[in-house]
């Protein structure tokens, strides 16, 4: 389980946490991923991480909560994918492996391609799926007998729509390549260039397709669209208190120790453990997490982080807002916004 990683895009959120610790309706990402890995029956699961390796630990711990056994393998600098199959040798030993990136959230598990690779012992299996952007990805060709010729890692001129979906599966054959390749333009050991020398040394590759639903979580936008599809099949629960005065519509999550006092929920939306909506309208499609403070503010299609204040804002829409944020009015004189805003930080002024 790959952990590590700048997360450049979804900055300023990732210059103070890691990426694959974005909650998506109130869930880390990161948990979505070894639940996927977990349930295809595969729980001893190495954590390659990076910087944030103090937030992964303490999210995760030994893993025993959620009933795998967690060993953390850390990585001194981010030099690629392949460079953490590299590291991991030892714990990997010759074992058939999954190596899948924690910030890809992928709809419907693992457990049939698991026991696909099982069944059929290929060197590597790859999964693709079509994508409109594929520059953005690894990027598949396959010949006409459906088999992979040729992989190429973000190509600016794309020979088809493949992505790489981050979810592989692996036999010590890789081993061999990883250790075989050079870091490409971008100075990083590409996974992408370790199947690809598997092909050419005549290793079988196998490709599957992904049906059901896939994102990198990589960007603001795909962040909010996996909270929208998972917030769409929530199971509603009301675990906290809601005052007479207020009213919830649709598919809603309240949870433990969280207050709603004359206000307005309307889901799909869920408001985390000890966090406070008074005198506001939460609108569909929003994740507040837990212990954050909503006053006399409309908020929808937006997630929140935990400890964060917004108090008196008319309306915020398609905003990812980090931890222990202010977004509060000011009575001071001249009236001006006043902002304190990390590297990065991007602010649209209504
Ligand atoms: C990585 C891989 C790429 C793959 C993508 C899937 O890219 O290098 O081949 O398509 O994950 O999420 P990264 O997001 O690390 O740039």
């Amino acid at each position: 389980m790959l952990s590590g990683g700048a997360g450049t895009r979804l900055r300023p959120i990732t210059h103070t946490s890691a990426k694959q610790l974005v909650p998506v309706a109130n869930k880390p990402v990161l948990f979505y991923c070894l639940e996927a890995v977990r349930d295809a029956g595969i729980t001893d699961i190495g954590i390659i991480v990076g910087d944030t390796v103090r937030e992964i630990e303490a999210a995760v711990g030994d893993g025993s909560d959620m009933g795998i056994s967690v060993t953390y393998i850390p990585q001194a600098a981010p030099l690629g994918l392949a460079h953490c199959v590299l590291i991991a040798r030892d714990f990997l030993g010759a074992d058939p492996f999954v190596m899948y990136l924690g910030d890809n959230f992928l709809i419907g598990g693992i457990n049939a391609l698991v026991a696909d690779f099982c069944a059929e012992r290929p060197d590597a299996q790859i999964l693709l799926t079509k994508v409109a952007d594929p520059s953005q990805f690894g990027v598949a060709e396959l010949g006409a007998d459906g088999t992979v010729a040729r992989l190429v890692e973000k190509p600016a001129n794309p020979r088809s729509d493949l992505a790489l979906v981050g979810v592989y599966m692996f036999g010590p054959r890789v081993h061999d390549a990883v250790r075989a390749i050079q870091p490409s333009g971008r100075g990083e050991l590409e996974i992408t260039d370790a199947i690809q020398w598997l092909i050419d040394a005549g290793a079988r590759v196998t490709p599957h397709f992904v049906t059901g639903y896939w994102k990198d979580t990589g960007r603001l936008e795909d962040m909010l669209d996996c909270n929208r599809l998972v917030l769409e099949s929530l199971e509603p629960g009301l675990h906290g208190t809601v005052d007479e005065a207020s009213t919830l519509v649709g598919r809603v999550v309240v949870e433990e120790g969280a207050s709603i006092c004359r206000s307005t929920i309307r889901g799909p939306a869920i408001v985390g453990r000890n966090t406070k909506i008074i005198d506001s309208y939460v609108g569909p499609f929003t994740s507040i997490y837990h212990s954050c403070s909503i006053e006399r503010t409309e908020i929808e299609h937006s997630i929140v982080l935990e400890h964060s204040t917004i108090r008196g804002v008319a309306r915020i829409e398609d905003s990812l807002i980090g931890k222990e944020v202010e977004v509060v009015p000011s009575s001071a004189l001249p009236r001006a916004h006043r902002l304190m805003l990390g590297d990065h930080s991007k602010v649209s002024i209504a």
